[in-house]
């Protein structure tokens, strides 16, 4: 971290080690999505970017097998609460994890590890000088992004942000985002759900569009931009900066097996200047420990197979 930086901005948590038992405590519906909170008791409070494993106490694995290893989640918020942290999750059910999350009832335990990764870096840190940072969050992909959001404005640094859903049913946690100058894109035209607050200025379209504009104006130097969403949104993003010599910051996906370098399940290619593992001339990051968030120019691209869906 450089000197510019706000202090405890973009500085990686170390995961207490192994996993913990919580309670859950809260699961409401937030647009298609469902936020579900529970209180870590011992854990420290995560860095946003930073991502935990969560599994459910009961009705994981038994005799379908499935959903059989932890889940990896960006934590959408955290809060300390006495001597624990209050955590976050947003959550799209998908498959057979993410929908037994989805449907965890208050009083429920949910195993945890974390928090793990590489969180999101100050402005400063990417761009010497930056003043402020600009947010594009697509669909589920909105969630670290919220926690990233309250972190640079507890630390007095301006971010805009930009969110894009596919559809109503496919859009939610506005709510994570208690401000009102959000600008949104959805591809259908209709503002998401959970968007009353905004709806005059949805736009029908990318939210990479809404970036476009943001950077060919006065913008383009007005910060560092982080990105979380789909493959191709992300992918759009990172071409986008480089092109015009934007610093970037990406949220990446990965399948995901540990959470903690032990398996290799995650790994991706890097630009090889900066690659840390080498095999035959390729070098590789391993996204859940180098990662998820990358700089743009870490990588050759950010379509990473077996993420998005
Ligand atoms: C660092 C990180 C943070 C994440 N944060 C969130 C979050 O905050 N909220 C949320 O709802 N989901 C999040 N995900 C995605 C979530 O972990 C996967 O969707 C999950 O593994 C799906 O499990 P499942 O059993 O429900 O479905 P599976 O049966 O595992 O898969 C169902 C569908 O999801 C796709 N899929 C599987 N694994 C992934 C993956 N890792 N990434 C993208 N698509 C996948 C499959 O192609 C398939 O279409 C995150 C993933 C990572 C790696
Ligand atoms: S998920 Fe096992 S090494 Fe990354």
């Amino acid at each position: 971290m450089t000197a510019g930086a706000a202090r405890g901005v973009g500085e990686r948590v170390t995961a207490p080690f192994g996993r913990r038992l919580c309670e859950v405590t809260r699961n409401v519906a937030s647009g298609g999505y469902r936020i579900f909170s529970t209180l870590d008791p011992s854990g420290p409070e995560p860095a946003a970017g930073q991502f935990y494993m969560l599994a459910a106490d009961s009705g994981w694995g038994g005799d379908q097998g499935r959903p059989y290893l932890a889940r990896a989640f960006s934590v959408a918020d955290a809060e300390r609460q006495g001597s624990g942290v209050r955590l976050d999750f947003l959550v799209q059910a998908v498959g057979p994890g993410t929908s037994r999350l989805a449907a965890l009832a208050p009083g429920e335990d949910l195993w945890i590890h974390g928090p793990l990764g590489r969180p999101f870096a100050a402005p400063s840190d990417l761009a010497p000088g930056a003043p402020g940072a600009i947010l594009v969050g697509g669909g589920i992909g909105v969630t670290p992004l919220a926690l990233w959001r309250r972190r640079l404005l507890r630390a007095g640094i301006p971010a805009r942000v930009l969110l894009g859903f596919r559809d109503r049913p496919n859009s939610g946690g506005l709510d994570l985002f208690d401000c009102s100058e959000i600008r949104l894109a959805s591809e259908d035209g209709l503002h998401p759900v959970g968007g009353h607050k905004h709806r005059r200025r949805t736009y029908r379209g990318y939210v990479t569009d809404l970036l476009a504009v943001l950077l060919e104006g006065d913008e383009a130097g007005s910060g560092a931009v982080y990105a979380c969403g789909p493959p191709a949104m992300l992918e759009a993003v990172r071409v986008m900066c480089a092109d015009r010599g934007v610093a970037c910051e990406l949220a990446l996906e990965a399948p995901m097996a540990c959470g903690f370098g032990a398996c290799f399940g995650c790994a991706i290619p890097q630009t090889p200047k900066n690659g840390r593992h080498k095999n035959r001339g390729r070098t590789y990051i391993r996204l859940c420990v180098d990662g998820p968030v990358v700089r743009g120019d870490e990588i050759e691209t950010a379509l990473v197979p077996g993420s998005g869906h």
